[in-house]
């Protein structure tokens, strides 16, 4: 069986179990290919992290074993596609995402060195339900760079190849069982009843079931599924027999995984409740540290994830709504262009960029939509805003006019 091999500790002789290819798709080295000082030095400077060899045991018999090159060529595609979604969501910082997508690449090329099974289970999960597909990947991706992270600050061992693969199968794969869950459930846009919850509560150990049946998912990937909704402080759900774990009995991966799956789910857009701003999100998962979740993992998702990202929508104390056009500085002012004002006094002017200090910062939305959906449930949260200003108007610059006219309305008809 081929063996994947992190290009630091490939050697000059080892024979090549399947095609590298490039991010372009190019082909780098054939399968078959022996390793030279030279060829493993070009595939370090393409940036490839591992490949697959054949030991010299295998050499022989390996072929049926081998992945086609079109199969790899769908892999590099599959992670393109990822990068993509995960960079249109500017969750992490553009350094980070590259690393982790191309762990990722690694992952994925050692679920194929030995099963197809997780790769057609998840595309069966995208025919099904597309936001759980999606939230699946960006876990994957949060859980690995928190690994990362917990590694470099020392609260963790930095895991071996097999666990960083287990905890990203078992990321890929945690709600797998929602699969049997009705969409009517899985998308209802207001709260569930109490039987729809018992329901709910069930995909850890359905999608237990589904995974188990796999033999290339490893325990520790098969029990990220299961425990995956279990809280540091014992409570939670997940496996039928209804014993929970608690605290450090839970396993560190399945904690990652746990901490990375509330914060996508927080900063992600819900049938029954608008996204929240990362900056939002990472307070929550502060707030939850020592309770539901892992006291000291939790909090380093602030470590890694943008709390204003580009594109998002503040409006000031004073009135300015400012769009955020650049990355900010960890603690540092949020600046953005105004894009309008609620406030004749506002100190910006509509049209101008602007830098706002954080503690300024009134509201805010991951978009305009968002915004505007928050304000449509909360509109408390600029009334003071309106009750300052009682000659409450709307400047704003003509190609967002409509949009915010939309997204303000309960506040201007107020
Ligand atoms: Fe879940």
């Amino acid at each position: 069986m081929p063996l994947i091999v992190p290009i630091e500790s490939l050697q000059p002789g080892m024979k090549v179990a399947g095609d590298v290819l490039g991010d372009g798709g190019q082909l780098l080295l054939a399968r078959g290919a022996r390793l030279s000082h030279q060829r493993i030095e070009s595939l370090r400077r393409y940036g490839i992290l591992s490949i697959k060899v054949l030991l010299p045991s295998d050499e022989e018999e390996a072929d049926e074993a081998l992945v086609p090159s079109n199969i790899a060529l769908k892999v590099r595609r599959q992670i393109r596609e990822i990068y993509d979604f995960a960079r249109s969501k500017k969750a992490l910082p553009e350094e980070v995402l590259y690393e982790v997508t191309e762990e990722i690449a690694s992952i994925i090329e050692g679920i194929f060195s030995a099963s197809n099974l997780v790769f057609s289970d998840m595309k069966h999960l995208a025919n099904y339900d597309e936001y759980t597909y999606e939230h699946s990947w960006m876990a994957t991706l949060f859980s690995l760079a928190l690994m990362r992270v917990a590694a470099e600050e020392g609260l963790v061992v930095y895991p071996d190849f097999q666990t960083r693969l287990d905890l990203g199968i078992g990321a890929l794969l945690h709600d797998i069982g929602k699969m049997r869950i009705l969409p009517e459930i899985l998308n209802k846009p207001g709260p569930l009843s109490a039987e729809e919850w018992e329901i709910m509560k069930m995909h850890p150990q359905w999608g237990w079931e589904m995974v188990r049946k796999n033999s290339t998912i490893m325990p520790l990937a098969r029990g990220i599924v299961l425990h995956h909704h279990q809280r540091w402080d014992g409570t939670g759900y997940g496996p039928a027999s209804g014993i929970l774990l608690k605290g450090g009995e839970i396993p560190e991966v399945v904690r990652l995984v746990t901490i990375a799956d509330t914060y996508d789910a927080l900063i992600s857009d819900r049938p029954y409740r608008p996204a929240f701003l990362p900056v939002e999100a990472l307070e929550i998962l502060k707030e939850e540290a020592g309770t539901k979740l892992d006291p000291n993992l939790a909090p380093l998702m602030s470590e890694i994830a943008i709390d204003y990202p580009t594109g998002c929508v503040v409006i000031s104390r004073d009135g300015a709504i400012v769009n955020v056009n650049a990355p900010s500085r960890r603690g540092g002012p949020i600046r953005g262009l105004v894009i309008g004002s609620i406030s004749e006094r506002s100190w910006a002017l509509v049209g101008k960029e602007a830098e706002i200090p954080r503690s300024s910062i009134r509201c805010g939305g991951n978009s305009l939509d968002n915004l505007a959906r928050r304000l449509k449930r909360r509109p408390e949260e600029v009334s003071s805003i309106a009750q300052i200003d009682c000659n409450l108007s709307l400047k704003a610059l003509p190609p967002w006019q409509k949009l915010l006219e939309r997204a303000l309305k309960p506040l201007i008809q107020g």
